[in-house]
């Protein structure tokens, strides 16, 4: 049971919107849309959405489950559940939630900053926004400003605590998000040529659809439903036992799904209205959309941009208090630290860490360009390494230690708190199936798939090509 020492959700609506906070980020409004808009508009939605289902959603629930069944950080549970070694893997999640943060907080804060220059400042009469980009992030003082702020701000709400600081940060800002985001989406519809905009993104386009769209599209619901890494079994430790994991989960899921789903809504027919390419990739939001809103005028274009900004930086907001919350629970369950004083310590030491992130996008040219990866940026390497390939490493870890160590038959049990109707059930079996052998197999084979590719080059492609596939 959580201590009244450690905190707790005060409700079950804290807990699911603390946590589909979590999920909902930057993934889901800045990379969701230009993915799928890369990859076949809806042919990409229904691929993303099975796979969310199929085998992301038995991961969260065995997460939720591991947390609350052990009611402590993620290498406590990992230990208390398992053994020493297993607490090893706790130690990974910590690890991944750190350097996760790192590089999160830098994209996190241009759009704190992005926020603040087209809610007050003159960011609408740029000439040429992929130039206004480009000097942006090479800018050493708004970079360091901006980023130091939302780790602050990120800092101040985890040192209140789980009730007061991320439950109550939460039930504000989720409500608020979802808000902002109907009312773009209302708006963006208006829109000339809107309709063809939203036939893009809802009209599949399956001829897009190879492997390399599906392996990409499970990175990506792993990272956005904050799998593989502990979060959801930190935040899953101060559920209450009468709570019912398996809707938990299942309304987490849908909200993180409905929110990545809603910003193509938002996005396509703004970007249709203006005639502008829908696959221009991770630039889509930096510096494509500046350039709508800029089209609407001064006052409009404020509104609205300011409004998108304020969006993602909600977003941006509920998912780094999550990852600094995995780090935290360690100090405060393991150490017996005071919350207050180790947050501000723990933030400190992970925006250290992310300098070289920051400074990757050209202050620091031996950071824009690392000869041991590729020439690929600090950046690119961090985010490949700790979230596209150690996420579904720890998930599929996750799957062992539960089948091997712990045994289904106890998560099994834990489930059963709050949700009696789960024993015997067909979800039941399910969940049990896919976590023995779908789920280690699967992000397995992904795992090293990663590892080929970020590593050593070598390309799904090449792999088919190799064993003539294709
Ligand atoms: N889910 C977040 C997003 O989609 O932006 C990112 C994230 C948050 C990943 C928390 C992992 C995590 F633990």
């Amino acid at each position: 049971m959580p201590s009244v020492t450690r905190g707790g959700f005060s409700s079950r609506i804290g807990f699911i919107l603390a946590a589909a906070g979590s999920a909902v980020g930057l993934g889901n409004i800045w990379k969701f849309p230009y993915e799928a808009g890369k990859n076949g508009g809806a042919a990409f939605l229904v691929v993303y959405f099975l796979l969310t289902f199929l085998f992301c959603y038995p991961i969260m629930v065995g997460e939720i489950a591991i947390g609350r069944r052990a009611g402590k950080d993620v290498y406590g549970s990992y230990k208390l559940l398992g053994n020493k070694n297993w607490g090893l893997l706790g130690l990974l999640g910590i690890l991944c939630g750190i350097m996760i943060l790192s590089f999160y907080n830098v994209v996190a804060g241009w759009a704190f900053g992005y926020f603040l220059e087209i809610s007050f400042g003159n960011l609408l009469s740029e000439p040429d926004y992929g130039k206004f980009f480009g000097n942006y992030v090479n800018d050493f003082w708004d970079n360091l400003l901006f980023s130091l702020g939302f780790m602050a701000i990120t800092a101040y709400i985890v040192a209140k605590g789980v009730k007061q600081g991320i439950e109550a940060a939460s039930k504000i800002m989720m409500p608020a998000l979802l808000l902002i985001l109907l009312l773009l989406i209302g708006y963006s519809l208006t829109l000339p040529n809107a309709m063809k905009g939203i036939s893009f993104y809802l009209l599949p386009d399956f001829s897009k659809i190879t492997l390399d769209t599906i392996y990409p599209a499970m990175g990506h619901a792993f990272f956005s439903l904050s799998l593989g890494m502990g979060a959801l079994i930190t935040y899953g430790s101060y559920v209450e036992k009468k709570q019912n994991i398996m809707s938990a989960a299942f309304t987490i899921t849908i909200m993180d799904m409905s929110v990545a789903f809603l910003a193509g809504l938002m996005i396509f027919p703004l970007i249709f209205s203006q005639g502008v390419a829908p696959d221009s990739g991770p630039s889509l939001v930096f510096v494509v959309l500046p350039s709508i809103f800029k089209a609407f005028g001064p006052v409009l274009g404020k509104v609205v941009g300011g409004s998108f900004f304020l969006l993602l930086c909600f977003a941006a907001l509920t998912s780094t208090i999550s990852l600094l919350e995995v780090p935290v629970a360690y100090f405060v369950d393991e150490k017996n630290v005071s919350r207050q004083k180790v947050t501000w310590l723990i933030a400190a030491v992970i925006f250290i860490v992310g300098l070289p992130s920051m400074l990757s996008q050209g202050v620091v040219p031996a950071f824009n360009k690392l000869h041991f990866y590729h020439d690929k940026t600090a950046l690119d390497f961090v985010a490949e390494v700790f979230s596209e390939l150690c996420l579904p490493l720890g998930g599929c870890l996750m799957c062992l230690f539960i089948v091997l160590r712990w045994g289904q038959h106890n998560m099994s049990k834990e489930i059963y708190e709050g949700n009696p109707g789960y024993e015997g059930s067909f979800l039941e079996k399910y969940i049990n199936f896919t976590m023995r052998y779908v789920c280690p197999i699967l992000l397995g084979i992904f795992s090293i798939l990663i590892v080929l590719d970020k590593l050593f080059s070598v390309t799904l492609d090449d792999l088919t090509g190799l064993l003539g596939v294709r």
